[in-house]
This record gives structure tokens, C-alpha cells and sequence, in this order.
């Protein structure tokens, strides 16, 4: 018998349209201000930040820091805009993931009386209602005070030239907070980070590292042109564990995952959200599953070490059991001897019990997460210069 199939079944998926948002970032006069400066957006939806003249930011922060970067949040970069351009501005897109609030402020001239967020600039997405102790109201208002207080300290400082460096203005004092989501578990303060510009010299060849400061994080000069390998077992017969638990480890420095027995994963998160992976990417190596029956030339992924900040990762299998909900998380250069140490991250695991509840829980990450080091060789009399470690886009 010969039959011919004739059913071309078309299936009709559920079309979702997703929006696109424009946002005008400064504009005419050089007036400091997102327009609009807040907006509702669904899940999907894209906003398209337009830079107008001047420099601005369209920088992720947090409602209980708008004037600061927040861990792992989003970062456009400064987008100089000549004042005599009118048409053709730089833009910076973001996809909104979910309906929870998004905070964005520009970073230009921060911590300095100048400071574009302190006047005001700031913006929100999904922000609180009005009435909302999370309304944009707040926000830009608690983003007013910091500016008010950075103009009194600056006015309370002696006038002193050379000025101070790094600036005397004092940050907002970084808070912890307790969050009952994850059963009144308090998250630490994130420390405050100073930037440094360091020469150092290596063989025959000379290198300009510049990167971040975290207070208690290992130094940032590569020890070898090559790094150095770490490695880590991932798993294993009845074992929920990354072998070791964490590294430290140089910028140009490699770790090395070795997947033993089960299905794992190591993912990056952030400290505050251990079991949720980053936001703005981050690295994740998929599933591995490795048989039972292997006994060697188990399978590897790697990541290479951009810098000196602390890297936070978990295995995100939840079948059948969460794995980082049974503490099975991992981390490069934890800061040991502060709050936010390892033990500390993997509580902050078991607590929320592999659940991704943080993001609705957490109203205060401040840390400060523009970690990346850049290390530039000066070759010789050669003029190029070669950028040896990329920057993490932690920005
Ligand atoms: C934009 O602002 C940043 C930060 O203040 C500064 O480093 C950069 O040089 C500025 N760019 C231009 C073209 O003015
Ligand atoms: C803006 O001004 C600069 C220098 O004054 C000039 O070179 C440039 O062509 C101008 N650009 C536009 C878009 O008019
Ligand atoms: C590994 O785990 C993932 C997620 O639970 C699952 O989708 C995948 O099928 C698993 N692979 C194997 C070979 O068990
Ligand atoms: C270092 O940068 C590379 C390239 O951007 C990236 O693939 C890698 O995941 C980064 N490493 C870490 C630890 O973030
Ligand atoms: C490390 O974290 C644990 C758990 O939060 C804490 O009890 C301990 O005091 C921390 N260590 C330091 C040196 O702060
Ligand atoms: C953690 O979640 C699992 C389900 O994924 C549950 O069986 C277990 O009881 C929970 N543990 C705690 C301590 O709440």
C-alpha cells in the first residue's frame, strides 16, 4: 500500500510580540535625565538607550545603591557624544528578563560632587508604584541625597593641589542587609574597590596592569606570561562537591574542571545569588554527564582568570536533587579573611536551598563589580601595545 503523508502540520506557536522601549539618555541644554525615566516592560522586551551629547552611562545598580554598579549588572560603558552631533547617537540595548525592578543610573564623574547620578540622573524599569516604598520617587531621591552628600564633603575638604588621590569623597557607606527569603540570612557589606595602575616587569618584558583593587584579593600581575593551571574535580561517585571548593588565582591563570561521575555543571552566580546564574552572562560549561562506568580521560572545561575579583560558581543541576542547594558551588579568589568568604557564599546556597530567590530578595547589592584587571605589555620600542587580559564584562 502507498499512502502519501499529507498532513503538513502547522503548528501555530503562540506569537508574543516583544516591545522595544527608546530612552532618550541626556539631550538638549545637557540636561542630566533619562526621558523617560521610568517605564513598565515585559519579560522579552528591549530598551534601546540613545545617547545625546556629553558622556553618559546606562549603568545597572540597585534600589538601596542607585549610585552604584551592581554585581553583575549591566554597564553600557561611557558614550561621548560630541555637542554639535544631532542625529545618527550611539546606542546600548538591554532584554528585559522578568518583571522584577531594574535600576540604571550614569555613572559620569561618580563619587565626585560632578557626579550625574547624584543630580538626579537615574532611571527604572518595572520600578514600584508610586506609594511603593520601591517607587522611582525614592529611588531618585536616595540617589539625590548621595549627590548631596558628596557636594558637603567636598565643601567641608581643605582645598589641597595636587587633589587627593584616590578622591577623599567617601562612598555610601556599603550596608549588609538581612533578607528573610533566605530565612534571615545576612548578606555582608560588599567591600569598596580603588583603582590601581601598576608596572611591573616580567623577564624581559614590561607590563602596565590596571585594574581594580578588592580589598584582600591576591595581586593582580600575572606571575607568567602563561599562568598557571588549576585544577578541579567536579563530582564523582556520591560526591556533590567541586574538588578543591575554591582557588586562588592570577589573572592569565586557567582553571581547569575535571567532570567526574553525574551530570554537573559549574556555572557562574554571584555571591549574593549563589544558585542563580549571572544575569549579564557570566560563564556556564552545560551539563557534563560522565558514566558511571568511565574510569579515566574524564572530559574537562576551562575558564581563564581575568582579574583579581572574586568569581563565584555553582553546579546548576537539579535533577534529582538541587546540587548547589546541597552546597555544591565553587569560587576563584573568594576574599578568605572577610565576611564574604567561602563558607559564607556556600551558606547563602544551602540556605536558600538551591532556590533562585534573590533576585525579589535582595533590595541592597552593593557590590561593586567593575573588577576587570587589563594588563598591557610595553614592548620594547614597540609602540602597539598588546592587551593581555581582557577585561571581565562584569560591567
Ligand atoms: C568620558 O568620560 C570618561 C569618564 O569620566 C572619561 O574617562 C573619558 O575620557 C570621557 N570621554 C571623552 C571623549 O570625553
Ligand atoms: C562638530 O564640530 C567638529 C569640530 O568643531 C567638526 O569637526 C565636526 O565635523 C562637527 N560635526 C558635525 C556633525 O557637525
Ligand atoms: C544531564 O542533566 C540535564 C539537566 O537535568 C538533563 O537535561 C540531561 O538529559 C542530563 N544528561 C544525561 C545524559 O543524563
Ligand atoms: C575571561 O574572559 C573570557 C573572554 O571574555 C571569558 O570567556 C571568561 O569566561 C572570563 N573568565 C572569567 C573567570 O570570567
Ligand atoms: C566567614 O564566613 C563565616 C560564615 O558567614 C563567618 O562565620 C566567619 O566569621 C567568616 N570569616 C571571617 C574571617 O570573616
Ligand atoms: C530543600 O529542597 C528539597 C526539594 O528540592 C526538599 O526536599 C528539602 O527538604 C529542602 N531542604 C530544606 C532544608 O528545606
Amino acid at each position: 500500500m502507498k499512502f502519501t503523508p499529507i498532513s503538513l502540520g502547522l503548528v501555530l506557536l503562540p506569537f508574543v510580540s516583544a516591545a522595544v522601549h527608546n530612552v532618550q539618555v541626556g539631550g538638549e541644554g545637557g540636561k542630566l535625565l533619562y526621558s523617560p525615566e521610568a517605564i513598565a516592560a515585559q519579560p522579552g522586551d528591549q530598551v534601546v538607550f540613545h545617547f545625546h551629547a556629553k558622556n553618559h552611562t546606562a549603568t545597572q545598580s540597585s534600589f538601596a545603591n542607585p549610585c552604584g554598579l551592581k554585581e553583575g549588572g549591566f554597564d553600557s560603558g561611557f558614550m561621548p557624544v560630541p555637542v554639535n552631533q544631532t542625529d545618527h547617537f550611539p546606542t546600548y540595548t538591554i532584554t528585559i528578563h522578568d518583571t522584577e525592578p531594574v535600576w540604571v543610573y550614569c555613572r559620569q564623574a561618580g563619587k565626585t560632587p560632578a557626579s550625574h547620578c547624584g543630580q538626579g540622573m537615574v532611571f527604572a524599569v518595572n520600578c514600584g508604584f508610586d506609594d511603593a516604598p520601591n517607587s522611582f520617587g525614592n529611588f531618585k531621591k536616595a540617589a539625590l541625597a548621595i549627590g548631596a552628600s558628596l557636594s558637603a564633603d567636598a565643601a567641608a575638604q581643605p582645598t589641597s593641589y595636587p587633589p587627593a588621590y584616590p578622591p577623599a569623597y567617601p562612598p555610601p557607606a556599603a550596608q549588609q542587609y538581612t533578607t528573610a527569603a533566605y530565612g534571615d540570612y545576612t548578606i555582608p557589606a560588599a567591600p569598596e574597590v580603588t583603582p590601581v595602575t601598576q608596572t611591573v616587569t616580567l623577564g624581559d618584558q614590561v607590563w602596565t596592569t590596571t585594574y581594580n583593587s578588592y580589598p584582600g584579593s591576591p595581586a593582580p600581575t600575572p606571575a607568567s606570561a602563561e599562568g598557571v593551571v588549576h585544577k578541579v574535580i567536579v563530582g564523582g561517585p556520591g560526591k556533590l562537591v567541586f574538588d578543591p571548593p575554591f582557588v586562588a588565582a592570577q589573572p592569565r591563570d586557567t582553571v581547569v574542571f575535571e567532570f567526574r561521575q553525574k551530570n554537573h555543571t559549574v556555572t557562574q552566580s554571584s555571591f549574593a545569588d549563589p544558585c542563580r546564574k549571572l544575569a549579564s552572562g557570566g560563564f556556564d560549561s552545560d551539563f557534563v554527564p560522565v558514566a558511571d562506568s568511565i574510569t579515566s580521560d574524564y572530559p574537562t572545561w576551562s575558564v581563564v582568570v581575568n582579574d583579581t575579583a572574586p568569581v563565584w560558581a555553582y553546579c546548576r543541576q537539579k535533577t534529582p536533587i538541587s546540587h548547589c542547594g546541597a552546597a555544591m558551588v565553587f569560587a576563584i579568589n573568594p576574599v578568605e579573611n572577610s565576611e564574604r568568604n567561602f563558607t559564607a557564599f556556600q551558606n547563602i546556597a544551602k540556605a536558600i536551598n538551591g532556590t533562585a530567590a534573590a533576585q525579589n530578595a535582595d533590595p541592597t547589592s552593593t557590590a561593586p563589580a567593575d573588577n576587570g584587571a587589563v594588563s598591557v605589555r610595553m614592548g620594547g620600542a614597540t609602540v602597539a601595545l598588546a592587551v593581555v587580559a581582557v577585561v571581565a564584562s562584569f560591567l
